[in-house]
């Protein structure tokens, strides 16, 4: 038996140092062999969100130690390596160019082939590490900078039918619990908070609602948030806006995933109905179980990846090199960063005053 390609891949978008080693199998899906990820939250604790000098002045500390770490906690030796993946975009060039920079050295020295990953399609088809799915599915992606619906037809081949007109999810996560003065990184500690408090206290709007299609908008939020907060004085007041904000997430993502749904099925016909939630938020208990009510009211089956492959990390870069790797699809060693790197390229930008919905 011929032995399975090793994938090799690396994550520097943002402030997370990554790197993990997957390997085919035969009629399952991928084994990862290591998955190491080194976060970043002490260098941009005191600034209150990422400063990107230190994050790549991060990266290029740590990528060796990182690199070293995943290769011996999966037990490969270096002529086993298929092939090497990074991160060639969306994210902050800087960053980016040392993850990329990495692999190319590496593939330029053990002679295999380097591939560029779409950040974005690293998160859309990380559940694959853990289920084979059937293109095509509904997915929603929900992260620090991205919140949009997509159909995902195959590798390469995305359809957005939805996108957020101003903030991201994750952002506004962030935003509001700046705002409540949690410490950064502050997104998932809202979940926390939120269960301490009361959900109907504070009225919170629901940005574009009842328009717009399965389009999303947080940004009024925000202001809504930043108004009630002169008002906020005991803890107990910050649970219940904490509560407030999950309960409104929920239900914005519960109307907009209905309308989503009809979208899909009216593109992509009645067959089998998948629904695949990714990015940093999909790690949010509260809107699991809130999508996967709707799931069960409209018949699709919803996936969601581990809590631990939700957040940035290399083993869905590596993922998604595997399948370029099987189709030969391969990069030249002069692939350049790339901070804006959409996976639907024909969707129209929808950010800024002025949009048209
Ligand atoms: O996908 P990700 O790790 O990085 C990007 O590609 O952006 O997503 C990070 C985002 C952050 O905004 C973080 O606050 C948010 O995901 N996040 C959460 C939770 N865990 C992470 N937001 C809400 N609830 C959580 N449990
Ligand atoms: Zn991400």
């Amino acid at each position: 038996m011929t032995e399975k390609p090793i994938i090799l891949g690396i994550e520097t978008s943002c402030d997370e140092t990554a790197v993990s080693l997957i390997q085919d199998t035969e009629n399952s899906v991928p084994k990862i062999l290591s998955n190491v990820v080194s976060s970043q939250f002490d260098v941009h604790k005191e600034f209150g969100g990422v400063v990107p000098e230190l994050a790549a002045r991060s990266h290029v500390e740590k990528i060796n130690l990182i690199a070293d770490k995943a290769i011996k906690e999966s037990g490969v030796s270096l002529d086993k390596i298929s092939a090497v993946a990074a991160t060639v975009g969306p994210g902050l060039i800087i960053c980016l160019s040392v993850g990329l920079n990495f692999a190319k050295a590496l593939s330029s020295s053990l002679k295999i082939p380097f591939i560029g990953i779409n950040h974005l399609e690293g998160h859309a088809l990380s559940p694959k590490l853990q289920q084979h799915i059937d293109y095509p599915y509904l997915l929603l992606l929900i992260s620090g900078g991205h919140s949009q619906y997509l159909i995902v037809n195959g590798l390469g081949n995305y359809n957005r039918i939805g996108t957020t007109i101003d903030d991201a999810l994750g952002e506004a996560f962030d935003k509001t619990a700046k705002l409540l003065g949690i410490e950064f990184p502050g997104g998932p500690k809202i979940e926390i908070f939120a269960k301490k408090g009361d959900p109907k206290r504070f009225k919170l709007p629901k940005p574009i609602i009842n328009k717009g299609g399965c389009n999303l908008s947080f940004a009024g939020l925000k202001t809504a948030i930043l108004k009630i907060t002169n008002e906020i004085k005991t803890d107990q007041d910050r649970f219940d806006l904490a509560a407030s904000f999950q309960k409104t997430i929920e239900e914005i993502l519960y109307l907009k995933t209905k309308i989503a749904f009809y979208e899909f099925q009216k593109v992509s016909g009645e067959i089998k109905k998948k629904f695949v939630v990714a990015g940093g938020v999909a790690a949010n208990k509260g809107i699991r179980d809130k999508l996967s009510q709707v799931s069960r009211e409209n018949n699709f089956e919803v996936i969601y990846p581990d809590v631990k492959l939700c957040g940035d990390n290399a083993a869905m870069i590596a993922m998604v090199g595997l399948e370029k790797f099987k189709i030969n699809q391969f990069d030249k060693l002069d692939l350049q960063a790339t901070p804006r790197l959409p996976l639907d390229i024909n969707a129209k930008f929808l950010k800024g005053a002025g949009v048209k919905l």
